[in-house]
């Protein structure tokens, strides 16, 4: 069976975007495959310094993981610091990989411009190869990427390739492949731009984790424009085409089909507001109860690590044997 594997960075709230996205994809495709999911809380060590702030974020991801149905039985779900051999393939993929190739990745050079006066790591600089690490250790054949990501599979190919060439066949070559497609989520605010968490006001923004009352009023609020047609175009009315999209994406239909049942905004907006809170119902539900019950949440992680440890150090054996350590044994 094809192995699968995604990884998330345990960097915050989880939002609709995210949601409909990617994360109800990932949901549908644990039964089409046999899927990895990393929560990468070693790379989102590259921007963190407050203590304690990753764990507390972990715990918070992998309950969302499990709520939004990741099945623990099903899916391998797991926490990439749990497992050492992360971190010790890294160190070799970073001597597999050169400087100039590091160099040349947009996104440290995005990153790194961005941070500014800011503490910017050398783990900021290396990150592409602890990525490399995370996917060669499970043999992943595909890893499904936004384009922001295709860069990082390409230099995973490059080091895989490189060291097979010196050492030895180790590592199975993955390729990046686009991701089912989930609905376009846009900033109910801004509907130009993706909905994110990382702009500096989030009154567009729907976490999953928002009140009912609060998701009313941020759908009241939503900007649309000022002729009043409900008519499903991108181009020229992207807040309305957005609730349409967001409200087809919740209840299964399709954005154009969508428009046609409605006439004003309000009632689009109140429509999609009472459609996102009913999906959600169940999905916070299911969240307050893991993590107010630290013991299950704790054994199904336990179990998605225990699963990954296993293709993880029989990988990291592997590739010490090619290199040639000497064994401890
Ligand atoms: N770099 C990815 C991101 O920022 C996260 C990530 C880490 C990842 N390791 C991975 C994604 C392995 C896919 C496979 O989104």
């Amino acid at each position: 069976m094809t192995r699968v594997l995604s990884c998330i960075q345990p960097t915050g709230e989880v939002h609709l975007g995210n949601y409909l996205g990617a994360l109800r994809t990932w949901v549908a495709g644990q039964h089409k495959a046999d899927v990895f999911h990393g929560i990468v809380d070693l790379h989102a060590l590259t921007v963190t310094e407050k203590p304690g702030l990753i764990g507390t974020n972990t715990l918070q991801l992998a309950a969302m993981l499990f709520a939004v149905g990741l099945d623990p039985d099903v899916a391998t779900v797991f926490v990439q610091s749990h497992i050492a051999e992360h971190s010790q393939l890294g160190w070799i993929m970073e001597c597999t990989v050169s400087f100039g190739e590091l160099s040349r990745m947009t996104q440290f050079k995005d990153k790194s411009a961005k941070r500014e006066a800011e503490f910017v790591s050398a783990g900021l600089f290396t990150y592409p190869a602890l990525q490399a690490a995370d996917i060669l250790l499970y043999d992943a054949n595909e890893v499904p990427v936004g384009d922001d990501q295709r860069q990082h599979i390409e230099i995973t190919r490059d080091i895989a390739i490189r060291f097979n060439h010196r050492f030895g066949e180790t590592f199975v070559i993955p390729k990046a492949v686009t991701p089912a497609s989930g609905a376009r989520v846009m900033d109910l605010q801004s509907p130009t731009s993706k909905m994110s968490k990382s702009g500096d006001d989030d009154s567009g923004v729907i976490y999953m984790l928002d009140e009912p009352s609060k998701i009313e009023k941020k759908f009241k609020r939503a900007v649309t424009d000022s002729d009043s047609e409900v008519v499903f175009d991108r181009e020229r009315k992207p807040g309305v085409a957005n609730l349409l999209e967001i409200l087809a994406a919740t209840t299964n239909s399709t954005p154009q089909k969508t428009a046609e049942s409605y006439t004003r905004y309000g009632d689009l907006k109140s429509a999609s507001a009472d459609a996102v809170i009913a999906m959600l119902a169940p999905i916070q539900k299911r969240y307050n109860e893991l993590l107010g019950d630290k013991a299950e949440l704790m054994r199904l992680i336990h179990k998605g690590n225990d699963r990954a440890q296993v293709v993880a150090s029989a990988t990291l054996a592997r590739a010490q044997k090619s290199i040639g350590f000497l064994s401890s044994k």
